[in-house]
């Protein structure tokens, strides 16, 4: 389970919320994981891909916007940044979930976590400090 933390706030108050809702999707990943009553989990991996892939559509958008907005210089690179993740989750292979499913969540949980510690924690800061610093 992740918990919000300072750290992770870019200082754009939308952005954060936005942030927070992509950690309750992962500790959602990681409760569906550890459920040792549910046997088949295939209806709320569905579930989940669809809400990630929905989370991830709307709230790149809302960077991506404000990026514009204040002419941020890396606006690109962290587009790029989005672009190679949404292509991820929405290349998703859903065939293969009846198959070793926690090992599936695990590939799952391990994608999302990466890209809260490379991408938030980085990317999206950078951009945050940016944004703070000109408007
Ligand atoms: Fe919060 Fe650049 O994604």
């Amino acid at each position: 389970m992740v918990k919000w933390r300072d750290s992770f706030s870019v200082g754009i108050a939308e952005v954060d919320r936005e942030h927070m809702e992509l950690i309750n999707i992962f500790n959602e990943i990681h409760q569906l994981k550890q459920d040792r009553l549910r046997l088949d989990k295939f209806d709320g991996i569905i579930e989940i891909l669809g809400r990630l892939s929905d989370y991830t559509v709307r709230h790149f958008e809302t960077e991506e916007t404000i990026m514009q907005r204040y002419n941020y210089p890396e606006y690109a690179q962290h587009k790029k940044e989005h672009e190679d993740f949404m292509a991820q989750v929405n290349n998703i292979d859903v065939s293969q979930i009846d198959f070793e499913q926690d090992s599936y969540l695990r590939g799952i949980m391990d994608y999302v976590g990466n890209w809260l510690c490379d991408h938030i924690l980085d990317s999206d800061r950078r951009m945050g400090d940016y944004v703070c610093a000109v408007k």
